[in-house]
């Protein structure tokens, strides 16, 4: 089965984006996930198409009426994870992409920053996540990055040397550095254990350097790293559809 997303916004035209190149587009091309861009718009019921309205009790700003919010999810609701992107959500990680990625698809709605109607995030029991603390213009980008976080995951997707990286992610650590020829580059040298003749020496050395990173520039993921929940075998990644 293709894995579905479909993403309701005012600004549909921003889709498939990005994922229409490289390693998510070609897995768009071949039938991998399938990606529907819905025009909140469409669901407006005036000649002028209005979505939004200026927000009770004053303020700047307008909210996304929550009868049209509904509306546009009604039309491709179904059993998937129902998401609004806002930076008032839970930060995204690596478990909610591989959480995304093993459910049939998901149902991304993006906001404008002032807001969705609080009445339709709690009748749909909306899940709401945002990708850091800055805020973008609307949740369009947010969804990208979800997006592909995700579909890298999907079986059949991701190559050997994105999988690594992957992996090593998920045991909450950084990647090792990498180097290719020339071995002096403006004086700059490689290091001499990962050199040829150095294969054992090398093999210990990149985890080693891995683990350095990680406690230097990221000490909140190094405590998850040697905490005792870390490290357990990775969940294994959906079946081949
Ligand atoms: Cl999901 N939306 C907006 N508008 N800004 C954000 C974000 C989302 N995540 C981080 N900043």
């Amino acid at each position: 089965m293709t894995w579905r997303a479909s993403v309701l916004t005012l600004f549909p035209d921003m889709f498939p984006g990005p994922l229409g190149v490289s390693l998510a587009g070609r897995a768009l091309q071949s039938g991998l996930w399938s990606l529907q861009a819905v025009d909140i718009r469409d669901f407006a019921s005036d000649r002028h198409r209005t979505v939004d309205d200026t927000p009770f009790g004053g303020g700047a700003g307008m909210v996304l009426r929550p009868d049209i919010a509904d509306a546009a999810i009604a039309s491709v609701s179904d059993e998937r994870p129902l998401v609004f992107l806002t930076p008032r959500g839970r930060c995204l990680t690596q478990q909610d992409a591989r959480r995304f990625a093993a459910a049939p698809g998901v149902v991304l709605l993006c906001g404008r920053y002032e807001g969705v109607d609080q009445r339709v995030i709690e009748a749909r029991g909306m899940e709401e996540i945002s990708i850091g603390d800055y805020v973008l213009s609307g949740g369009e980008l947010a969804a990208l990055v979800l997006l592909d976080a995700t579909v890298r995951l999907l079986p059949g997707v991701m190559g050997a040397a994105e999988s690594a990286a992957e992996e090593s992610f998920s045991r909450h650590l950084l990647e090792y550095p990498h180097y290719t020829r020339p071995a002096d580059w403006q004086g700059r040298l490689v290091p001499q254990v990962l050199l040829a003749g150095h294969h054992a020496l090398g093999a210990a050395w990149r985890p080693a350097e891995a683990e350095r990173l990680t406690r230097e520039r990221r000490p909140d993921l190094w405590a998850l790293h040697t905490s005792a929940t870390c490290c357990a075998p990775v969940a294994s990644p959906p079946a081949a559809p």
